[in-house]
């Protein structure tokens, strides 16, 4: 595990951009995978300007989502696949045949096995981008998830329930998710995590120099050494020693 430390949230959302158009050049055809929620955007901001500047070609990537509240789909204005489509794949006109995201209002349970099915056949994932809550989380894999998971129903934490709110306009029932494991995750060939502000110091302290262990879902980052860690300096200030 490599930690990078940058100077504040756009620095960070360059370098993270950066890193994910200097993998495409070096394989036009990588399988990219993009967190939603608040920390991915700027980056996400910086890539489609990349783009549209032609500094950086997404025409032969696949793009698989990471995980989705379930009961909501695509055109739920809050769910992860509406973050993807406005933030990235519609800006960019990403062909649809290349977009493999979950479906929160299909069968969760068969929705896993139909991306565990598409991950054995294409797998693994070349760049997987995930943020982490304030619970340790990496995309649904709450606390007590299984290291060696592929695309599982997960059950909703209060933290992450009572957190996701920010993203709702109106309270909204939560209770389960749909995720990636932390087995796909560890088989990226380039995972990465971002985290930015001083709310997510404590945890993100816990997971990077804490004991490694599932209670902590993102620790997991501890084993990988192919793995980054992007942080702002909020986000590093309780880190000690790093090298
Ligand atoms: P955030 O979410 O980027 O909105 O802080 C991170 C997460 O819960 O994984």
């Amino acid at each position: 595990m490599q930690t990078i430390i940058t100077d504040n949230y756009d620095a960070l959302s360059r370098h993270s951009a950066d890193m994910v158009a200097g993998q495409v050049a070096a394989n036009p055809a990588s399988i990219i995978c993009f967190a939603s929620g608040e920390t991915p955007t700027g980056m996400l901001k910086y890539l489609v300007n990349h783009a549209l500047e032609h500094k950086v070609n997404f025409s032969e990537c696949r793009f698989i989502g990471l995980d989705e509240w379930v009961g909501l789909g695509k055109d739920d204005e809050a769910s992860c696949g509406n973050y993807l489509y406005t933030n990235f794949f519609t800006p960019l006109s990403i062909r649809p045949e290349n977009i493999m995201i979950f479906n929160g209002l299909a069968e969760a349970e068969e929705e896993c096995n139909r991306m565990n099915a598409w991950l054995q056949a294409n797998g693994p994932v070349d760049i997987m981008i995930v943020g982490i809550g304030l619970n340790g989380h990496i995309g649904l894999n709450e606390p007590g998830s299984d290291f060696d998971s592929g695309a599982h129903v997960s059950n909703l934490t209060s933290n992450t329930i009572t957190t996701a709110q920010k993203y709702f306009s109106r309270q909204t029932s939560l209770v389960w998710g749909i995720t990636l494991g932390l087995k796909n995750f560890s088989e990226a060939t380039m995972p990465i995590l971002m985290a930015s502000g001083q709310k997510k110091a404590a945890i993100i302290h816990q997971a990077l120099q804490g004991p490694v262990n599932p209670g902590v879902p993102a620790s997991i980052l501890q084993r990988l050494t192919n793995a980054y860690v992007i942080l702002d300096k909020a986000a590093a200030s309780l880190l000690s020693d790093i090298k």
